[in-house]
């Protein structure tokens, strides 16, 4: 095979595509859950990330004991939704979760001064549903499990299948000590559905599902051989904007090519409603799965095409199109339409739906390097969380996508007829580790997987909540200010990272509430098992224990903390909501439970008498260990109010010149 000089170079130099996607705050789970041990134990459990095996943070805990096999006793990150927008002028009301990753490939930047060496984007979902009261909740509850297992998925034994059988499979299948992200249904439909036939498949050869006689959506490029993972569709990974329905809704596309936006806006979930083919049983019930992927195919085998919404959340006091097309609560639009999940296709619903994503200019970052972007600042984007008008509590998760591709072919142009197809004189043009002649007497071997060749990367967050804004904090801006990283050295945590607040540097006015809360694990000892980097934990306190802590500090280049009388952090800040209810405590108060994890709430019992408070006293409780060993993993913290200031902070047990620093500053215009 004989290529031009310069699309060798091209090819030479993307050809190592291993470029990982690791979120970091939220925390990504890479598919971790709890495992002590360095590398992850299943990269099954959840979903494909394609990540190296040690990424990730295990899901946090309560308290200071692992959470072990109650889901209760893991700690879900719980973020104040915004407030309805259309009522507020400007950034009020807002509710501003910085997203931080790294992208260990490079992406985006001014495409004439920053030197790229692939196409990408980068696309953020996330995935809600009421909270339910139990922390596991039915079959189709988000939650993270206790074990580490993939969930369970056979197959129907046949396309007549009846629906009692196919209840009964998913009663054994699903169990609700694992992971559930996307439902079983999902899975099970995509696994049933024809894949898309005129996709780019490269050379790569897709298989049959087992006794189905045809290939699936489970089949695909970067799949072939149709591995499961959680009960995400491989179809809908791989492609973005996807053709049917998802259970994602689109939060923001960052993309290397900003021409690309309207494509992506325009194609959005939020704001198309995208068709599915729709089988009945004898007894007039929606089959959730059929085996045809477009409407010719699904109308002539006795299916209905129907076109599906998104929707964030239903509205169900509007009964009917007229009352429900005027709502607008939350500045939401709201549409009456069949519902993506519905059971009763010929029921349209009143439906809050989301607008089309923020798409925007990814930020430069360089190839081979899980790091920072320009400037040494973090990727991050700022994400403005959702406004519920049910004002229910939510149970979500967010997902994050790196997409690269190169220009060895037309990445959006190019599909099925250029497949390699030999009888028929067609040759991909991206071949399994071509050999290339370059004027030499033999041939030489390029690194080129096609599986892997325009490729996606993914991480995903544990289970988290978003909850209603109490009342008396409905319309300012809330920023959340929590902490990133993993014990143990910046080896032994790579490709997570150590400990650091984030955002570290926080910028707001006194007329902000910040929400301060941060998580962690028992069991982060990072052991035996390295894979491919260094194991264990070094780090001070337990072994396998995150403990975080917020203590003043003059300046950033103090490591003493400054003694709480001459402080001003706690006595400058007015407490708005606090996580155990009392918002009237001092700040002294204030600073004991930022100092201690919430371990004591109050100094006097006589300043906290009710009951609920008498075992966090610091008169009267056992004393807290000095590296907070027996204090709580994670705090649900407090909103606050500062007045204009500068103040820096650190955390006592983690912070340790030379070794890390875990450090930030809060500065109020
Ligand atoms: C593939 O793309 C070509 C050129 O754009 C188009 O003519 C053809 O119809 C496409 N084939 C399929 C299967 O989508
Ligand atoms: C990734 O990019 C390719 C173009 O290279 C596109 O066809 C595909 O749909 C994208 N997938 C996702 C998940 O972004
Ligand atoms: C950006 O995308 C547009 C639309 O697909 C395409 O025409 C253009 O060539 C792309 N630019 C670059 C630099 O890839
Ligand atoms: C401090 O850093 C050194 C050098 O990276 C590392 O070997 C050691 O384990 C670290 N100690 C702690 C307590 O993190
Ligand atoms: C907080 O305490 C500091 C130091 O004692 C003092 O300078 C400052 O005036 C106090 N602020 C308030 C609001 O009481
Ligand atoms: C800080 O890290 C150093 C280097 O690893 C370690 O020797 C020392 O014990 C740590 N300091 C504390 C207070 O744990």
């Amino acid at each position: 095979m004989k290529r031009s000089a310069s699309l060798i170079l091209v090819v030479f130099i993307v050809g190592q595509a291993y470029c990982d996607l690791y979120l970091h705050n939220p925390r990504g789970s890479n598919n971790r859950l709890n495992e002590n041990t360095a590398t992850r134990a299943n990269a099954n459990r959840v979903f494909d990330s394609q990540n190296n095996n040690r990424g990730g943070y295990n899901v946090g805990d309560v308290g200071q004991n692992p959470s072990g096999n109650n889901e209760g006793n893991q700690y879900r990150m719980k973020y104040f939704q915004s407030g309805p927008f259309k009522t507020l002028q400007g950034e009020q009301g807002r509710s501003i979760l910085t997203l931080e990753w790294t992208n260990q490939h490079g992406c985006g930047g001014n495409e004439n001064s920053d030197p790229q060496k692939q196409n990408c984007h980068m696309i953020i979902q996330y995935m809600c549903q009421d909270d339910a009261d139990t922390p596991v909740g039915d079959r189709d509850t988000l939650r993270n499990g206790v074990t580490t297992q993939t969930p369970d998925h056979n197959r129907a034994q046949s396309l007549t299948e009846t629906e009692a059988q196919r209840n009964q499979r998913k009663n054994n299948n699903v169990k609700t000590n694992r992971a559930l992200q996307e439902s079983w249904d999902w899975y099970d439909k995509c696994y049933m559905r024809e894949r898309n036939k005129g996709l780019f498949t490269a050379d790569q050869k897709l298989k049959n599902n087992n006794g189905l006689g045809y290939s699936s959506a489970i089949y695909t490029r970067e799949n072939p051989n149709g591995n499961q993972y959680g009960y995400e569709c491989p179809e809908e990974r791989d492609q973005f904007p996807y053709w049917h329905p998802t259970p994602w809704t689109d939060i923001a596309v960052l993309t290397d090519n900003t021409s690309l936006c309207q494509h992506f806006q325009q194609e959005s979930f939020n704001v198309k409603p995208k068709g599915e083919c729709v089988e009945l049983y004898g007894n007039g019930n929606r089959k959730y799965w059929s085996r045809w992927n477009n409407e010719a195919e699904c109308t002539a085998n006795g299916g209905q095409w129907i076109m599906f919404s998104s929707y964030m959340e239903k509205a169900p006091a509007y009964t009917n199109e007229g009352s429900c097309v005027r709502q607008t609560r939350g500045g939401y639009r709201h549409v009456w339409a069949v519902p993506y999940d519905t059971a009763n296709i010929n029921q349209k619903e009143c439906l809050v739906v989301a607008d089309a994503p923020d798409c925007r200019q990814a930020d430069y970052s360089r190839s081979n390097h899980l790091g920072n972007g320009i400037n040494g600042e973090n990727l991050r984007y700022d994400w403005i969380l959702p406004y519920f008008p049910s004002m229910n509590t939510k149970r979500c998760v967010l997902r994050m996508r790196y997409n690269i591709s190169t220009d060895d072919y037309a990445p959006f142009a190019i599909n099925s007829s250029q497949n390699q197809n030999l009888i028929a004189g067609i040759r991909s043009p991206v071949e399994q580790n071509p050999y290339v002649d370059v004027g030499g007497r033999s041939a030489l071997r390029m690194n080129i997987n096609t599986n892997q060749y325009g490729r996606i990367f993914q991480d995903r967050s544990h289970v988290f909540k978003m909850r209603p804004r109490p009342s008396g904090m409905q319309n300012q801006r809330l920023m959340n200010l929590n902490v990133r990283g993993k014990r143990g050295n910046i080896v032994q945590v790579y490709p997570a990272v150590e400990y650091d607040f984030v955002p570290n540097d926080l910028r707001m006015t006194e007329a902000d509430l910040v929400h301060i809360q941060w998580t962690g694990s028992n069991t982060h000892n990072n052991g035996g098992g390295g894979g491919d980097g260094q194991a264990g934990d070094e780090g001070q306190g337990k072994d396998g224990s995150d403990r975080n802590n917020m203590v003043q500090i003059r300046t950033k280049n103090d490591n003493f903390p400054v003694p709480f009388e001459q402080s001003n952090m706690w006595n400058n800040s007015q407490i708005v909501w606090i996580y155990h209810g009392k918002n009237n405590i001092n700040s002294r108060n204030l600073a004991v439970s930022m100092a201690t994890s919430g371990y004591y709430r109050c100094v006097k019992k006589s300043e906290c008498p009710e009951n609920e408070h008498n075992n966090y006293i610091v008169e009267t409780k056992g004393k807290v260990n000095s590296l907070l060993n027996n204090a709580p993993a994670s705090f649900e913290g407090a909103v606050l109010r500062f007045t204009r200031g500068t103040y820096h902070y650190t955390c006592t047990r983690n912070n340790n010149f030379t070794n890390r620093s875990q450090k930030g500053t809060i500065t109020v215009s």
